[in-house]
């Protein structure tokens, strides 16, 4: 294994440049005028894949439910030796939007090195995803005659960040040429930079369009204001109802879990997430369960008046977008029902309330399931590529929907959550980056796994 190793790390001034490439491409899959960076997001990263050795590359386009195009996805296929196992190996193309400009000390899509990291919008989520799994390839696939090593599916989806739409239609089309052993998931975080996890558990998403309406038209707020309720007030009122006094989430009923529980101090989650001095911590529980397997909710967007329009008037409605995060276990339209019911009941003054749900992501419940000789070929991956760090096995608090969808056309497979974040990566945030330390771990471990999975290791 030393030699694989070897032509890993041999192999990451490439990975590099080609993660460049990959990141100076805006596929911003929610940008409405996406489709061109989407598309060439996808043609290279299929040319990185036949590079790679695969033979069999395709770029595919499904429907989403109202049939519109979804965002073009990269399938490539590598038929199984007899007797070998088959593993899919996913990640995303798509990138969320950079957000401000001016805020970013360096541009979101120029790529930049600084103090071992590279920084850029995409960097970590998830172009490092797709260049793991690419190097592993290339660090075997040379070597592998059609009847060694094991059979491949890579999967490179162009929408993960905006839901998945048309995923449905893929897995109903193409679902039986993604059958596989075992699944690979490279879109996860590390417990650190010098620790590799394996991801047990993943929080499933609600997204909720909460609408409040008080009046006909805007009014005088001094001729009015004192009898009349105004939409901003009352939505701030219903979003504050969310909350108890400590900040947990006043809805009864959802899935609350219990994290182990492993050794991390509230002064280092306060420090890795930036919290200001002074600025308390809310919820109750562990407070790693806090994020791994209790719901939390998220006041993401809000439509009221901007401030250079304000011109002293009672709104007549307002809204804002709810992103609510479920516990492991969770049923998402129990979920939807139960927080719906404590808006319908909390709602302020008679208010008109709309809700409405904009998209959902199913939780992800793997802790001890799958494999016992995969989980521990993982393990000793991660373990080699890290020189002996000890895997965390960690519940995380983001969502990868796409993980359930899986399951539901593979229901037999052992499913591995890798990733290639870690505390500082800053994913969807300015100034995300990626630890070039974590890329050489999570290549070096992916291409010992398969090289174990192929009996080579
Ligand atoms: N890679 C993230 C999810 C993630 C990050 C899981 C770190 C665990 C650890 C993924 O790209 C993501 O951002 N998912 C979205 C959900 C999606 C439906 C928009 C999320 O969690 O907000
Ligand atoms: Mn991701
Ligand atoms: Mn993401």
């Amino acid at each position: 294994m030393p030699a694989l190793r070897e032509r890993v790390r041999g192999l990451l001034p490439a990975a590099r440049a080609d993660l460049e490439a990959l990141v100076r491409i805006p596929g911003v899959s929610s940008w409405p005028d996406a489709a061109a960076a989407l598309d060439e997001s996808a043609a290279v990263v299929a040319d990185l894949l036949r590079g790679a050795g695969m033979r069999e590359v395709e770029v595919l386009r499904a429907r989403c439910a109202d049939g519109s195009p979804g965002a073009p996805a990269v399938l490539a296929r590598r038929p199984a030796p007899a007797g070998a196992p088959t593993v899919l190996l996913y990640a995303h193309h798509d990138v969320q939007p950079p957000g401000p400009a001016a805020a970013w000390t360096s541009p979101a899509f120029e790529p930049a090195e600084r103090d071992g990291r590279l920084y850029g919008r995409g960097t970590a989520d998830d172009k490092a995803g797709v260049m793991a799994h690419v190097t592993a390839l290339r660090a075997l696939l040379p070597a592998w005659g059609p009847q060694e090593g094991v059979g491949v599916v890579v999967l490179v989806e162009g929408e993960e960040e905006s839901g998945s739409p048309s995923l449905p239609d893929l897995l109903a089309t193409h679902g039986d040429r993604l059958a596989a052993d075992v699944v690979v998931v490279a879109d996860s975080d590390n417990w650190s930079v010098d620790r590799p996890s394996l991801t047990t558990s993943l929080r499933g998403l609600l997204e909720l369009e909460v609408g409040v309406r008080t009046l006909d038209h805007p009014l005088h707020s001094g001729l009015y204001g004192g009898l009349v309720p105004d939409a901003t007030t009352a939505l701030t009122v219903l979003l504050a109802r969310l909350w108890d006094d400590e900040g947990d989430l006043a809805v009864e009923g959802l899935v609350r879990g219990e994290a182990a529980d492993l050794p991390r101090t509230e002064e280092e989650l306060r420090a890795d997430a930036g919290v200001l001095e002074g600025v308390a911590l809310v919820g109750r529980g562990s407070l790693l369960a806090r994020t791994w397997s209790r719901p939390s909710a998220t006041v993401v967007a809000t439509d009221a008046t901007p401030m250079a329009d304000a011109s002293n008037t009672l709104a007549a409605s307002a809204r804002a977008k709810l992103s609510v995060r479920l516990a492991p276990g969770q049923d998402v339209d129990e979920a939807e029902r139960l927080v719906t019911a404590h808006l319908e009941t909390t709602t302020p003054f008679g208010a008109h309330l709309e809700v409405r749900r904009l998209g959902s992501g199913r939780p992800f419940d793997g802790a001890s399931a799958g494999d016992a000789a995969v989980l521990a070929a993982a393990d000793w991956a991660l373990t080699t590529a890290w020189d002996g760090a000890t895997v965390a096995h960690q519940g995380m608090g983001g969502s990868i929907p796409v993980v359930a969808e899986l399951l539901d056309v593979l229901p037999g497979a052992t499913v591995l959550v890798t990733g290639v974040e870690d505390p500082d990566t800053r994913a969807h945030g300015v100034d995300e980056s990626l630890s070039l330390r974590v890329l050489e771990g999570a290549c070096t471990a992916e291409a010992l796994l398969l090289a174990r999975l192929a009996g080579q290791a």
